[in-house]
């Protein structure tokens, strides 16, 4: 029989590119639930960002200044491989709608079989953030919509520095 461990540490990975509102939910609903919570930044993505891996360390770690029992990384190679460097013994992950479930599912299943002793726990969106993506956040901003809500204000401030400094180089 498995027992339940003495302090639960979970891992919630993500792009963060950047953190939304959406993401900021399911830290502190996540913070709840767990003894720890690592929130975790890829390293190796294969897709451009908008912000360094430096930068996206840095907005988070000024978001979950408030929760102590949230830390802030980032990782290089398998999820699972960190997990165990970690000593975790959840990966955290949230579900918006029926389209997020079939990559949820695969991954979750894949990260089951090179590690069956790690779960996957996933939470619901809270309904009011079920639309929020980064994707459609820094599109709606780079097309000039109004992005407030959906993203920390200090997230906010940072993007409109950095649109600031693109259109700056543009017109150099
Ligand atoms: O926020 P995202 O982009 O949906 O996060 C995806 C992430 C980082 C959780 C996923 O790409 C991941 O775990 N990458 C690490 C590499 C890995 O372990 N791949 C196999 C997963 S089955």
């Amino acid at each position: 029989m498995l027992r339940k461990p003495r302090s639960v540490v979970a891992i919630y990975p993500g792009s963060f590119d950047p953190i939304t509102n959406g993401h900021l939910d399911l830290i502190q609903r996540g913070s709840r639930l767990f003894d720890r919570l690592i929130v975790a930044i890829l390293r190796n993505a294969t897709k451009a960002p908008l912000f360094s891996v430096e930068e996206r360390m840095e907005m988070l770690t000024e978001v979950v200044a408030g929760y102590p029992n949230v830390e802030v990384d980032s990782f290089n190679g398998l999820l699972v491989d960190y997990a165990a460097q970690r000593k975790a013994q959840v990966l955290l992950r949230g579900i918006r709608a029926i389209s997020d479930y079939e990559y949820e599912l695969q991954t979750a299943l894949m990260n089951r079989r090179l590690r069956p002793d790690l779960e996957t726990v996933f939470l619901l969106a809270n309904e009011a953030h079920s639309f929020i993506s980064s994707r459609l956040v820094k599109e709606v901003f780079g097309l000039g919509g109004k992005i407030s809500g959906l993203v920390p204000h200090s997230v906010e401030t940072r993007l409109q520095r950095r649109l600031s400094k693109t259109k700056r180089k543009g017109a150099e």
